[in-house]
């Protein structure tokens, strides 16, 4: 096999500080079925949202020197946490293509919004880093954008209650004065947040339109692989593991997790010391 031909039939890395990746994972393997993917959540260290810029550029840096070791052809950084506070760095640091979340979820805002009154739910790391601000800014200065941290909706995802009056009444707590400002478009700017999309729906109502920057992404994704000519031209054969799943701890937890949102069943998920890399 030649050094290209392997290239082109050479995984996509995908990471996030937990499971809510697995909503950008899940995306790519549906945009993109011919793709291998390793995923790597980093389970012993989640959350990312409350930690510093330096704590999660630390820990997405050795994430990222574990995906090259598995000689990865592109990485997703699937965590807008990350893709806020690291991407800048990892992209002067790799030599692959690296794209995050961010980007593509303001794109796709910018496209649904008719009153151009954005709002975007995060992690108080990812407002308050004030990214998806800027990028709506660059593209569309006149676009309102208001941010609002959600930091109890990731314990409530990782908890399973998706739909819980519990998180309903979070919710509404937090989604209030979104509503009470009058935007028209939502972004999900955590990749958790889709498991909670049916309550967060419930809540805004039908003239708000919710925006989950994963399907951007993989789009996104297939475009850059296009143009870099890394595609993989056909499905991998018989015998190949098309998915490979790591964590940094609890992989019977993860596995049950991943199992309920992906309809490819995972074998297994392999628990790797992080800190190592
Ligand atoms: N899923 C990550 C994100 O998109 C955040 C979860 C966490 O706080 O670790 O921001």
């Amino acid at each position: 096999m030649s050094g290209q031909e392997e290239l082109h039939n050479s995984p996509i890395g995908v990471f996030d500080s937990g499971v809510g990746g697995l909503t950008v994972a899940r995306e790519i393997m549906r945009q993109l079925p011919n793709e291998r993917i390793v995923y790597f959540g980093d389970t012993a260290r989640v959350p990312y949202g409350n930690k510093s810029k330096e704590t999660v550029t630390k820990f997405s840096r050795q994430i990222v020197r574990f995906l090259q070791t598995q000689q990865v052809k592109a990485i997703v950084v699937a965590c807008n946490t990350a893709s806020a506070y690291a991407l800048d760095e990892l992209e002067k640091e790799v030599d692959i293509p690296i794209i995050g979340v961010v980007k593509p979820g303001a794109k796709a805002a910018i496209d649904a919004t008719k009153n151009g009154k954005i709002g975007v739910v995060a992690t108080e790391a990812t407002i308050n880093s004030g990214i998806y601000n800027r990028y709506i800014q660059e593209n569309d200065p006149n676009a309102q954008v208001l941010g609002k941290a959600c930091p109890l909706f990731v314990p409530l995802v990782e908890e399973g209650l998706w739909e819980d009056p519990v998180t309903d009444e979070i919710a509404r707590r937090y989604l209030t004065e979104l509503i009470d400002v009058g935007i028209d478009t939502l972004i999900l700017g955590c990749t958790h947040y889709p498991m909670i999309r049916s309550t967060v729906g419930k809540i805004m109502g039908d003239q708000v339109t919710l925006v989950n920057p994963a399907y951007e992404t993989a789009r996104e994704l297939k475009e850059l692989l296009r143009e870099k000519g890394l595609e993989s031209e056909h499905r991998p054969g018989l015998g190949t593991e098309l998915y490979r799943f790591f964590v940094s701890d609890a992989a019977d937890k993860f596995q049950k997790f991943a199992n309920s949102i992906l309809t490819y069943g995972i074998l297994s998920a392999k628990v790797i010391n992080i800190e190592e890399y």
